[in-house]
């Protein structure tokens, strides 16, 4: 049963009732007139889906019913049911869009088969129709719209649009629409153009000018639109407001800079912090030395002898030292530094130069027990690792009143790692602190006596740079009879292969 309503005009009573008894059986609402004034007086057709109507009746003829039924009732399907014998009805049949055209006597079967046809394809249409509909309000309503003829004239805007560039729809609507584009926009309309004559869309962002002169930014997408023979027609853009967007991203961006530069700031910052560290030490042996050199020469006992000569050539390698930190920190931001291969101990020997003011003034027992391994790394990192994990160690064995020692071990183990192991009978790092030895600033020391950077940097040179490990724990031993316990720092190292970026 077809959920619809169909009208018929009929002036053939017998006919009529014929038909509205078999159409009845298919059709929900079926409703007979035999003269085409009842119908037009009822407004019946007003809410029906078919109308099927004779053509010759004696006070209108169908075609004209139809034209008037159409007037009320846009959508209305309309059948004409004819005999042979009237052609000169035809042409104005065709003009008043008449749907179907059938020739009597009715085929009812043909008939029933055709409506049901016919109201699917409908159905289908009016689905469409809403769908579309829904569309469009979507899009209205969230993005700004506007067509424009080929030679750029505005033949449409959407509330929305008007709304944001301050105009009514008379004052834009046939204006060319550079009305509410902005100079900027120069090379992108060449750009728009052009992709439409080659038939593509184009996307970007649109400066605007609004009615009171101030500019906003549209995210824009025009689509040429096609006539039926494949030519371009129109063109319509669709907008939306990324003004705000824009803002948001320029602030951003000035944040980011900022941000960037403060961390640019910290990090020179830190550099300096290190090299200041780095330098304490060989500052520290100048002093001692030239002090030294300065009260001999006072008390008249200033000798060229063996030990002035230490002293000065203790001086020349803390200035050396001085000077390569300073190329080494310069390095940490250059990439492709250059690392060389060298024997573990030759930079043992380095660090114990660096220090052998400090070694030889608190009597302190170097036992060392070092294989004879090569590494292919970055030297003079290494040497700033090792002479901060000894000075510490020289730090602490400052406070006891035994015979003080530091063992060195370095040996290669199965995997072909280097392991280097320093370690002291200090008495070794309390428990509570251990775990934060490796952190930045984290100092048991007085304020002049340490800066608390020290293992940070270590960790972070070894990890970053060497590629390898350093941790801590705390040991006890016997060493020829004296039961040591002390802090042991172990460093594992491997050559580096290619070249970190
Ligand atoms: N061999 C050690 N024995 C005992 N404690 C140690 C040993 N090495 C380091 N520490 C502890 O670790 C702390 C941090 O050492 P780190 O080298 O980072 O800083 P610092 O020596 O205090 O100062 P600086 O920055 O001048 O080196 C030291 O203050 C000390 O308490
Ligand atoms: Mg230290």
């Amino acid at each position: 049963m077809l959920d619809a309503k169909l009208i018929i005009v009929e002036d053939e009573e017998t006919l009529l009732n014929r038909l509205m008894t078999i159409l009845k059986r298919e059709i929900k609402e079926v409703e007979g007139f035999s003269s085409p004034k009842a119908l037009l007086q009822s407004e019946s057709y007003k809410n029906a889906h078919f109308i099927l109507t004779d053509i010759n009746m004696p006070e209108i003829s169908g075609v004209e019913l139809l034209k008037q039924v159409k007037k009320a009732n846009q959508s209305i399907i309309c059948i004409i049911a004819s005999a042979f014998s009237d052609p000169q009805y035809f042409q104005e049949a065709i003009e008043t869009k008449v749907d179907k055209f059938l020739i009597k006597p009715i085929n009812t079967e043909e008939l029933i088969a055709e409506l049901k046809e016919r109201f699917a394809l409908k159905q289908e249409q009016d689905e469409n129709k809403q769908l579309l509909e829904e569309y469009k309000a979507i899009i209205d309503d969230n993005n700004c719209v506007y067509k424009l003829s080929l030679d750029g004239t505005i033949t449409y805007i959407n509330e929305k649009f008007l709304t944001l560039c301050g105009y009514t729809k008379e004052e834009v609507l046939g204006q060319p629409y550079t009305i509410i584009g902005s100079k900027e926009n120069q090379s992108a309309y060449e750009s728009i153009w052009k992709n439409l004559l080659e038939k593509k869309s184009w996307s970007g962002v649109i400066a605007h000018e609004k009615k009171d002169g101030s500019t906003f930014y549209t995210q824009t997408n025009i689509y040429p639109l096609w006539d039926y023979q494949g030519k371009i027609k129109e063109v319509i853009s669709i907008k939306t407001d990324i003004t705000k967007i824009r803002q948001m991203q320029s602030e951003l961006d000035t944040k980011e800079r900022l941000s960037l530069m403060q961390s640019k700031m910290a990090t020179m910052g830190e550099m300096l912090a290190n090299i200041a560290h780095q330098w304490r030490q060989p500052l520290n042996t100048i002093t001692m030395c030239s002090t030294s050199i300065q009260v001999s020469n006072e008390m008249n006992m200033l000798q060229i002898d063996d030990e002035f000569t230490h002293m000065i050539n203790s001086i020349n390698d803390a200035a050396e030292y001085m000077n390569q930190t300073i190329t080494d920190f310069q390095n940490y931001f250059k990439p492709n530094k250059n690392k060389t291969c060298f024997y573990v101990e030759n930079v043992f020997e380095k660090a114990y130069k660096l220090l052998s003011v400090q070694m030889t003034s608190n009597t302190i027992r170097l036992i060392k027990n070092i294989e004879k391994v090569q590494l292919c790394s970055y030297e003079n990192e290494l040497l700033q690792v090792l002479v901060n994990i000894l000075k510490n160690a020289l730090d602490q064995l400052h406070h006891i009143n035994m015979q003080r020692y530091i063992f060195v071990d370095v040996f290669q183990d199965k995997e072909g790692c280097v392991l280097i192991k320093i370690k002291d009978n200090a008495g070794g790092i309390d428990n509570t602190i251990i775990e934060k030895i490796f952190d930045a600033y984290f100092t048991t020391k007085e304020a002049d006596k340490g800066t608390g950077l020290g293992l940070h940097m270590s960790k972070d040179i070894v990890q970053k740079h060497l590629h390898g490990e350093l941790n801590v724990k705390n040991i006890e031993f016997v060493y020829e009879h004296d039961a040591c316990k002390g802090a042991e720092f172990t460093l594992k190292l491997k050559s580096i292969e290619e070249e970190s970026p």
